[in-house]
């Protein structure tokens, strides 16, 4: 059993970090078995649980979408506040009901996974889960699951250094038309409030040449669109090499004629000209920014350590503007940060005033274990937080509307990615802008750009009609 401590995942990694090949195989254990995974949290989460998939594949597991007919349960889990904890250990509850009629294994990974408390708790208290996987050492999965089946034993095995970059993990991809692509694993940043630094270790970067070959195999496969992923993207490169930067990985994946290269997620600290310069000049680099705030005040801005003043941020936002043509930026706000006033929090709002933001996503501040934000004293009671965040969410809905209306009646590249969830007869697509457009049209639009007329706005959504 290895179990994760929150100090020694402070220190980071003591050694160099390998860049190693996937060379597991232990043949078809899983032959006859199904498995299911849900997935909480981020999109570099959503990406790890196609690598989930894909080595549960590779052992012979086959995929299955009802958790009844499931003999292995994964619970890909999130620990950035306190209600993804919430969820998980709710849906674990339904589990254990599950687990009493019928012979099932429960696996849990992700950052939950990381965190010291929570494994405590498993262990006293979720007597249901069978494996524990960490983040640091997700390509050794299929090793722990079988120990599990071969021994009967609970397994716990998590890191708390990082491990290596690992290449060439089996993934099965949800879409076959757009894909992520991770180019950076970790964090260094250290915001207070944060604890994917802890979940996730230090800033690694994989080698260009791997991320161009993979997104050059993509291509091949007709896929339309790569988002690049990694906490913090801008710091790309920093780790290993002393010349190339994200605006070099843009402009080399770029260069494989896939038709639209997103990425996520820009501090705003790292972010330079050479890459505004990039994404203004590459017609398939999407026209389309989250770029996270956190706070409109210098003051919490510090105590957040997020390394940029309000001027600061808003200069990067104006040049983006300026330069990148029909740009949409979005951006991440956190209110009732410890001592956060009722003037800071009019700093915030004066700034999503100022940049009439395409769409924003709104938290409550939520103290993490062992992170410095949580030992601050001067906490801001629930009750104003709710307050603050209903005031905020109904000036950032304002101007997500005001965004979206601008574009009734005009005709936009849609990707089609689906069927639309709330009406079978549409489809569902997003704009180069990453606008999500419910499309009057057949599904044989599926995977395809088209032109689409936008005939009405929401404040969330845009509706339209296919034009030939
Ligand atoms: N790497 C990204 C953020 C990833 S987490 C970045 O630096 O922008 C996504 C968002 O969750 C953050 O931008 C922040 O707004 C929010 N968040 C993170 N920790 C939080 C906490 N403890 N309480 C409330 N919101 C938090
Ligand atoms: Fe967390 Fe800050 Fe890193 Fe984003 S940049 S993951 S908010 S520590
Ligand atoms: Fe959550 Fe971990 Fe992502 S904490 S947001 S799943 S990096």
């Amino acid at each position: 059993m290895k179990t994760p401590n929150m100090i020694d995942a402070k220190k980071r990694h003591q050694n160099k970090i390998e860049y190693t090949k996937y060379n597991i195989d232990l043949g078809n254990f899983g032959e006859g078995k199904k498995f299911f995974v849900r997935t909480y949290g981020c999109q570099m989460n959503e990406h790890d649980s196609e690598k989930i998939r894909g080595m549960l594949l590779s052992a012979g597991f086959i995929p299955c979408d009802d958790i009844m007919d499931a003999d292995v349960i994964i619970l890909n889990t999130c620990a950035i506040r306190e209600n993804a904890h919430d969820k998980v250990f709710g849906f674990l509850g339904v589990l254990k009901h599950i687990k009493q009629s019928k012979d099932i294994i429960i696996g849990i990974c992700g950052c939950m996974a990381q965190e010291e408390v929570v494994i405590n708790e498993i262990l006293n208290k979720y007597k249901q889960v069978d494996f524990v996987c960490g983040t640091h050492n997700l390509d050794n999965l299929l090793t722990i699951l079988k120990e599990k089946i071969d021994t009967n034993k609970r397994q716990i095995e998590v890191l708390s250094y990082e491990g290596d970059v690992v290449e060439n993990i089996p993934v099965l991809r949800e879409s076959p038309y757009s894909a992520w692509v991770d180019i950076i694993y970790g964090c260094d940043k250290f915001c207070t409030y944060c604890i994917v630094p802890y979940t996730r270790g230090m800033q690694r970067s994989r080698k260009h040449e791997e991320i161009v070959n993979e997104v050059k195999e993509l291509v091949n496969k007709g896929y339309k669109e790569v988002t690049l992923l990694g906490q913090n993207v801008n710091a790309y490169g920093k780790d290993i090499y002393d010349n190339y930067t994200l605006a070099n990985l843009l402009s080399d994946v770029a260069d494989t004629g896939i038709e639209r290269l997103r990425f996520v997620t820009s501090h705003p600290w790292d972010f330079t000209d050479e890459m505004v310069d990039v994404i203004a000049s590459r017609d398939n680099v999407m026209p389309y920014i989250h770029l996270p705030l956190q706070s409109g005040s210098n003051k919490i801005l510090k105590l957040m350590n997020r390394r940029y003043t309000k001027e600061e941020y808003l200069k990067l936002y104006h040049q983006i503007r300026d330069k990148v043509k029909d740009s949409s930026i979005t951006t991440d706000i956190i209110v009732g940060f410890p001592g956060e006033t009722e003037e800071d929090f009019q700093e915030t709002l004066d700034v999503v005033n100022e940049c009439k933001f395409d769409g924003a996503f709104t938290f409550a501040f939520s103290p993490r274990e062992n992170t410095p934000a949580a030992k601050m004293t001067d906490v801001v009671s629930e009750e104003i937080k709710m307050d603050r965040l209903h005031r905020l969410n109904e000036v950032v809905n304002k101007y997500s509307n005001e965004a979206n209306q601008k574009l009734l009646n005009k005709t936009v590249k849609c990707l089609v990615t689906s069927l639309s969830e709330k009406d079978k007869n549409k489809v569902c697509g997003y704009t180069e802008n990453m606008k999500l457009v419910n499309i009057v049209g057949d599904k044989s639009l599926i995977g395809k750009i088209v032109n689409v007329k936008i005939t009405d706005t929401k404040s969330f959504s845009l509706d339209g009609e296919y034009v030939d």
